[in-house]
């Protein structure tokens, strides 16, 4: 067909017009190949000490650090919308840290409360606990630290196990360990069989890189790492393979379900995880990629609602089955 024939309106004979399928909003929605709902979104959430606290995180334009009861009143409305499921994370007085974390195994610690006070509200709901030690530690690393500043692996292991075990014995439904030691998934799931827990899953963070993405996250738990960087535990953010050996070595080691994490800026690896492996896979749309949007939606610069909803698709159509997100009450909301 030469240009000259199309300028004199004659149509085109094309064998494919894949315009056909973007007509209308009725053949967009009969072809469209990803969905994202409200059973994909995993409500990640602070909790802190206290009574009647609901503190805005300055980074985190609209996410709170909640005390218990106001937390548990938080998830019974977020339950409502349909959320299935809920990240926990602590916000630790100082005076209870010490180099060791060891009120993360507290029986009566601020998180093994709050998953008895969860799921005695709302039983149904699934709670996942954080395990690491950055939250209890006073210089804010994943794991025990020696004189010269080495982060131990096998001595965290051991405590991470403690902290597991106590999650589970407080109600907890998956344990998330997000620590990145070595051998921590197969350590934990030996204690937790042996402790009786064989229903209690694992949410592994395998591929967890050392990203610049968190920084609003460390700002809410007051967990930024004193010296250092996490570079020796998380991984480097260049490296592709590594992530599938991590995620290969979780899932030998007994995970349920495998996480990437930063979501946005990894969403090549999300893609070869979902190719690697037949478990659900889980993405991480982390605190500063919530705080991004937030910040250019505030300034007017972009539609947040829109952006957020191409945002999560992006995640769903690179292959997660699950995303943890703090828009997961805002996109229920929009679901509906
Ligand atoms: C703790 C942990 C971090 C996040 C989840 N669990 C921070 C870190 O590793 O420094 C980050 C979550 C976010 O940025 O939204 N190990």
């Amino acid at each position: 067909m030469t240009p000259e024939t199309s300028l004199t309106n004659q149509p085109l004979h094309l064998t494919q017009r894949p315009r056909r399928l973007r007509r209308t909003a009725t053949v967009r929605r009969m072809v469209r190949e990803n969905h994202l709902t409200v059973d994909d979104l995993i409500y990640p959430m602070f909790v802190m000490e206290g009574e009647g606290q609901k503190i805005e995180i300055a980074s985190m334009p609209g996410c709170y650090r909640f005390s218990l009861h106001l937390l548990v009143k938080e998830i019974a409305s977020a339950f409502e919308l349909g959320i299935n499921a809920i990240a926990l994370f602590p916000v630790i007085s100082e005076q209870k840290k010490d180099d060791n974390g060891t009120e993360s195994y507290n029986p009566d610690g601020l998180v093994q409360q709050t998953v008895k006070a969860i799921k005695q509200a709302i039983p149904e709901i699934i709670v996942i606990t954080d395990v690491a030690l950055d939250p209890f530690t006073t210089h804010g690393h994943d794991g025990l630290v020696d004189e010269k500043g080495t982060i131990l692996n096998d001595p965290t292991v051991e405590v991470l196990v403690k902290m597991a075990v106590s999650q589970a014995a407080a109600g907890a439904n998956f344990v998330a360990p997000s620590d990145m030691m070595d051998g921590r998934v197969k350590a934990i799931r030996q204690a937790l069989d042996a402790a009786g827990y064989i229903d209690v899953g694992i949410l592994a963070y395998s591929a967890k890189y050392a990203s610049a993405y968190y920084g609003p996250f460390r700002d809410a738990l007051d967990s930024a790492p004193k010296f250092g960087d996490k570079k020796t535990y998380q991984m480097d953010a260049a490296n592709a393979r590594e992530a599938l050996k991590e995620v290969e070595l979780d899932i030998a080691e007994g995970a349920d379900i495998v996480m990437v994490k930063p979501a946005l800026a990894y969403l090549d690896i999300i893609n070869q995880v979902r190719n690697a492996t037949q478990l659900p896979v889980a993405a991480y749309n982390v605190s500063g990629e919530y705080a991004m949007i937030k910040a250019a939606a505030q300034m007017g610069w972009i539609d947040e609602k829109q952006v957020i909803l191409e945002t999560l698709t992006s995640m769903k159509r690179a292959g997660a089955d699950l995303i943890l997100t703090y828009f997961a009450k805002e996109v229920a909301l929009m679901l509906k």
